[in-house]
């Protein structure tokens, strides 16, 4: 049965609010306001700039619904007390109050250790097809993660790959900065030493949400490139010790960087947990963390704790490892997994990367953008 021709609804009396009824009997009230905020009538609301043209907070407080009735399929019209005769759209509501499926809304993580194969990649040249961008921009959802094949690799060309994903946000390195073997390294990861897993950047505020590192040329021994989940690293942990992620969730660490023109400073924690006890970011880099002068007995449990997940982050259980073949590039959500590296010998080669950053809310505004376009693609689909 079509979805809305099982959809009743009815004014509500007491409130003067919509009771919207679905299939299984589920019933919500909605509020009087709430249902008029989202009227789109053109003299409400500006189709072009998708936003109000009105105030909402100048609505009376005891505004009531009249009536309200489906005319046009996904119109529902709705006469208010103060005269306002208008409509809303049915799928949007529904999708807003969780009745119908949002395309909108981003796959669940799905925790991985190094077993994972199935990683998220696909050829440079067919993220044109935005079909193809849009279920790997599921996947990265999914694993944190995603691999791009075959890129450029004249230098600077990430600049125009990272634009189709979001604004690269600068740093004290520059827009984009060259991950190489130098001499004075201001960064150890411009040395070829291994580097343990870690998170980059724990003393920025804001710290950059999304990494890219971009292969232009490798013709080294070793230099393998490791990456680990943290959502792995943090149920471990938690099958451990509970009590491991209670101080490590609750010490705030001082993280500090330093160069001649530069002292950034932050604090935080090494697993910062949401309300629900979700992992909200995981900072571990453990050559700039300095925890506070805290008593004797909760450091050596807070040195405890740092330990194991030192040790979970670089135990090959939980670790996948790639080589970075020219023109491959990745890009990693900062907040969630620890990247690292193998050592390399360079005598008889080089390996150059560049990386950038970018905020979470460019990937976030590509995904709902495509997600839109499908949406729309399909209605137009179901005119013809
Ligand atoms: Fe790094």
């Amino acid at each position: 049965m079509n979805f809305r021709e099982d959809l009743r609804f009815k004014i509500d009396a007491s409130t003067g609010g919509l009771a919207l009824t679905g299939p299984h009997d589920k019933t919500i009230l909605l509020h009087p306001i709430w249902l008029r905020e989202r009227v789109i009538d053109p003299n409400s609301y500006d189709a072009h700039s998708r936003q109000r043209l009105y105030e909402p907070t100048d609505i009376d407080n005891d505004i009531r619904i009249l009536s309200a009735q489906i005319n046009i399929s996904d119109r529902l019209d709705v006469v208010f007390n103060d005269g306002l005769e208008s409509f809303v759209s049915v799928s949007n509501i529904l999708s807003e109050i969780g009745w119908q499926k949002n395309n909108e809304v981003m796959p669940e993580p799905m925790k991985w250790t190094a077993n994972f194969e199935d990683w998220p990649r696909a050829n440079w040249s067919d993220i044109t097809d935005s079909k193809t961008l849009f279920a790997l921009l599921q996947e990265y959802y999914k694993h944190g993660f995603l691999l791009l094949e075959n890129t450029p690799t004249q230098k600077n060309s990430l600049y125009e790959i990272a634009k189709l994903f979001g604004h690269i946000r600068g740093t004290n390195f520059g827009l984009l900065f060259d991950v190489e073997t130098k001499i004075n390294p201001t960064d150890l990861a411009d040395t070829n030493l291994a580097l343990p897993a870690h998170t980059d950047n724990p003393y920025r505020n804001p710290i950059p949400s999304i990494q890219f590192l971009h292969c232009l040329h490798n013709d080294v021994k070793g230099g393998l490139a490791t990456l680990v989940d943290g959502l792995a690293i943090l149920d471990e942990l938690r099958h451990i010790s509970p009590s491991y992620v209670d101080i490590l969730s609750t010490t705030q660490i001082r993280f500090r960087y330093e160069s001649d023109e530069t002292v950034l400073q932050s604090y935080g924690t090494l697993i910062e947990l949401d309300f629900d006890g979700n992992l909200r970011c995981i900072r571990l880099s453990s050559r700039v963390d300095y925890v506070p002068v805290l008593n004797v007995d909760t450091l050596s449990k807070f040195y405890e704790a740092r330990k194991q997940m030192h040790a979970l982050a670089n135990d090959p259980h939980f670790q996948i490892k790639f080589c970075y073949e020219p023109g491959l590039l990745l890009m990693m959500d900062n907040t969630r997994l620890l990247h690292g590296r193998t050592a390399y010998d360079n005598e008889q080669g080089q390996r150059l990367l560049q990386g950038c950053y970018i905020d979470h809310d460019g990937p976030d505004s590509l995904f709902r953008k495509l997600a839109r376009d499908c949406r729309l693609s399909q209605t137009d689909q179901e005119k013809i």
